[in-house]
């Protein structure tokens, strides 16, 4: 029988985990507190399910996986930076990540502000050692996350977010809220193999695209979910926040039930994008399955 991709997810798990540690500061470095919180903010758990989609669209693509280390280490670098800031008390107040105190909680305000300012820079610095392909390719690959993380991406839905605190969203104004705050790096993480990917018809890439917009808002809205129906110590943050915030969520404007309904629309939306790629989307597939059935 053959490797099916949830046995190789330990295996490209452990080597992400090895490609951010290198690529981290070591934690004796001065300033030495700061590279420590920045080392706490990346290598203190998380899914990697960012990195996980930049192996598995490697895999449907044929991409090397060597050349796939940078961007799934930049995508992850740059999750980490957004999820530091989301937990400062100015935006969500969270004292719980991954089942540990946040990083402003374990260090302080100012080092959790100045480490994931410096998470950024290096996201972008790993991208540019992608090695073996012409600069055309790794300046695209920079524009992509770049533009993922910027203010028509994660940092503008972020900001969206905010601005819709106590107040009612229509579903498409909330799904492209989702869309950039969480949509947007999914989203770069798969489309950064097509990047990488030799001769890919106009079809082929536009068909990772849709897959990879529809898994994004999924994965928010799925996130929400859990927010609601979640336990504390399985979901590893404090579980019901997004009620105590206010937050415009959907499960908070149009119900639980809707909220399931949504994410499997776009879960199957996401799986017919998949049909062109035949066998070799298996692992894309599940990590799409994943992403709405997962219970952290
Ligand atoms: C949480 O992302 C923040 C959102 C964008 C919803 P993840 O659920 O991927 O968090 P980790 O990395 O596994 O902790
Ligand atoms: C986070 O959305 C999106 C980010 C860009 C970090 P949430 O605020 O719902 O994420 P959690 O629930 O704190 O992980
Ligand atoms: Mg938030
Ligand atoms: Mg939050
Ligand atoms: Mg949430």
């Amino acid at each position: 029988m053959p490797e099916t991709f949830e046995q190789r997810i330990a295996t490209y798990t452990k080597r992400v985990d090895a490609c951010l540690d290198a690529a981290l500061p070591r934690p004796s470095t001065e300033p030495a507190r700061l590279h420590e919180a920045m080392r706490y903010a990346v290598l203190n758990g998380g899914k990697r399910v960012r990195p996980l989609l930049v192996y598995a669209a490697g895999e449907c693509l044929d991409v090397n996986t060597t050349l796939l280390d940078a961007p799934a280490v930049a995508i992850e670098l740059i999750h980490a930076f957004s999820l530091v800031h989301d937990d400062l008390p100015a935006m969500d107040d969270d004292d719980l990540r991954r089942g540990k105190p946040t990083v402003h909680v374990k260090y302080d305000e100012a080092t959790a502000i100045l480490a994931a300012d410096a998470l950024q820079p290096l996201a972008f610095s790993v991208l540019t050692n992608v090695g073996g392909v012409p600069a055309s390719v790794k300046n695209a690959l920079v524009q992509l996350v770049a533009s993922a993380c910027g203010s028509t991406g994660m940092t503008g839905g972020q900001s969206i977010d905010l601005a819709a605190e106590g107040n009612t969203l229509s579903e498409d104004a909330l799904e492209h809220m989702y869309a950039l705050k969480t949509g947007a790096l999914i989203h770069a993480a798969v489309v950064s193999a097509s990047l990488l990917s030799e001769d890919l018809s106009r079809a082929d890439t536009q068909a990772i695209d849709a897959f990879a917009s529809a898994i994004g808002v999924a994965f928010q809205i799925k996130d929400d979910i859990l927010d609601v129906e979640g336990e504390t110590h399985i979901i590893g943050k404090q579980a019901g926040a997004d009620q105590r915030l206010g937050k415009a969520t959907y499960p908070g404007l149009f119900g639980p039930d809707r909220a399931r309904q949504r994410c499997d629309e776009l879960l199957d939306s996401a799986l017919q994008h998949l049909d062109a790629f035949g066998r070799n989307a298996a692992p894309l597939a599940w990590l799409a399955r994943f992403i709405v059935e997962r219970g952290n």
